[in-house]
C-alpha cells in the first residue's frame, strides 16, 4: 500500500484513554514529545506523557490565545531529540481553535510526527487530515459524530503503526496490538463496547443525511452564532476573541454584577431543562455552552429565554449589565 494510507482504529474508554493509547504506544523510549498547551486538555497530553515516564516539553500560552506555529517552530528547531508534536485542534476548555495546518505544515517539513487531540471538532467542521499533515489524530464516538460514550478512534498513518510495533508500554492501551487484532479476525480484543458502537452506526447515517461534515457544520455554526449574538445582547461578553472562537463551544464571563452568582444560575437553568458548563479557565471566571450534538437553532432561541428568565429571578436586568448607547 502507498505510504500515506491511513487506518481507523477504534479503543474502548473515553477520550482520555484513546489519547493515552497513541501517546503510549507511538512515542519510542528514546523519544521526545513537544506539548504545545493552551488549556486543560494541552495539559492533559502532558501530563499522559510525564506518568509514563516520556520525555516531555511544554509551550505553554495564555488559555485566550492560539498556539503560535512560530514557537514550536523554534523549540523544534533547537531541539533535535523531539520526535512527536501534540496539539489540541479544538481545544474544548476555552472552545479555542488552534492552527493545525500552519503546525502540521512545521511538523512534515522538520520530520517530526504530529498528534492531533480533535476531541471535540471531528466530525463537527470540514478538516484535511492529510493536508493538515497530521499523523495521528484522535477523537471519540460521543462528540460531534454524535454517538454515545465507550470507546474513541484514531486515524494513523499505517506506516507509523507499522513502525511502533512492540513500543507500548501498556497491555490494554496497545494501539498497534489493537489495529492488528481487529485486522486479523475483526474482533476487538477485550469485551467490545457493543451498545456505544450500535449507536455509532446509527449516527454515522445521521450524519450522512445531515449532508455529511458540512451540513453539521453549518448548523454547529448557526447554533453558536444565534448562541453568541444574544448572550452579547443578555449582557455576557465573550472570553475569546471571535477570530479565535470556534462553533463548538463558547465561554463566557460571569457577569460583573453583585447579584450575579453562578450556581443560582445553573440551577435556575436546569430547572427548566438547560444544563450548562461551568468554566475551566485558570485566570476568569466563566461558564461555557456548548453548540454541538442533537441542538438546532430553536434550541438555542429556547436557551436565551432561559437564560432572560433566570436573570430575571435573580434580579439583573439587562440595563445593569449594558451600557445603554
Ligand atoms: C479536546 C478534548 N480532549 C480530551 C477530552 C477528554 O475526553 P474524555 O472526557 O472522554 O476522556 C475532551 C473532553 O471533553 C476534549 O474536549
Amino acid at each position: 500500500m502507498e505510504d500515506g494510507t491511513y487506518e481507523a482504529v477504534l479503543m474502548q474508554g473515553s477520550g482520555t484513554f484513546v489519547v493515552e493509547s497513541v501517546i503510549s504506544s507511538l512515542v519510542p523510549r528514546d523519544g521526545k514529545l513537544l506539548v504545545a498547551i493552551n488549556g486543560a486538555y494541552g495539559r492533559r497530553m502532558a501530563e499522559i506523557a510525564k506518568t509514563l515516564a516520556i520525555e516531555t516539553e511544554v509551550i505553554i500560552v495564555p488559555e485566550a490565545q492560539p498556539v503560535a506555529p512560530t514557537q514550536i517552530e523554534n523549540v523544534l528547531v533547537r531541539d533535535p531529540a523531539i520526535t512527536h508534536v501534540g496539539m489540541v485542534h479544538c481545544e474544548t476548555t476555552t472552545g479555542i481553535l488552534n492552527p493545525v495546518e500552519e503546525v502540521g505544515r512545521i511538523a512534515r517539513r522538520l520530520q517530526r510526527t504530529f498528534i492531533v487531540d480533535a476531541m471535540s471538532s471531528f466530525g463537527g467542521m470540514p478538516m484535511d487530515i492529510r493536508g493538515c499533515g497530521i499523523d495521528l489524530l484522535v477523537s471519540s464516538a460521543n462528540k460531534c459524530i454524535q454517538g454515545v460514550p465507550g470507546f474513541g478512534f484514531v486515524l494513523a498513518r499505517r506506516a507509523l503503526l507499522l513502525e511502533a510495533e512492540g513500543r507500548a508500554r501498556s497491555v490494554s492501551l496497545d494501539l498497534v496490538s489493537q489495529w492488528k487484532g481487529m485486522e486479523t479476525d475483526g474482533q476487538f480484543r477485550f469485551t467490545p463496547p457493543t451498545h456505544a458502537i450500535l449507536a455509532f452506526w446509527r449516527t454515522l447515517q445521521e450524519l450522512e443525511a445531515e449532508g455529511g461534515i458540512t451540513g453539521r457544520a453549518s448548523r454547529y455554526a448557526e447554533n453558536a452564532q444565534i448562541l453568541i449574538e444574544g448572550m452579547e445582547k443578555l449582557g455576557f461578553e465573550p472570553y475569546l476573541a471571535r477570530q479565535n472562537q470556534s462553533h463548538i463551544i463558547t465561554s463566557f464571563r460571569y457577569l460583573k454584577q453583585p447579584d450575579f452568582d453562578f450556581k443560582r444560575f445553573y440551577h435556575l437553568l436546569s430547572d427548566q431543562g438547560f444544563v450548562i458548563y461551568p468554566g475551566k479557565l485558570s485566570d476568569a471566571d466563566s461558564f461555557r455552552i456548548g453548540t454541538i450534538g442533537h441542538i438546532f437553532p430553536e434550541d438555542v432561541q429556547a436557551l436565551l429565554v432561559a437564560i432572560q428568565r433566570s436573570l430575571e429571578e435573580m434580579r439583573i436586568s439587562r440595563s445593569q449589565v449594558v451600557p445603554e448607547a
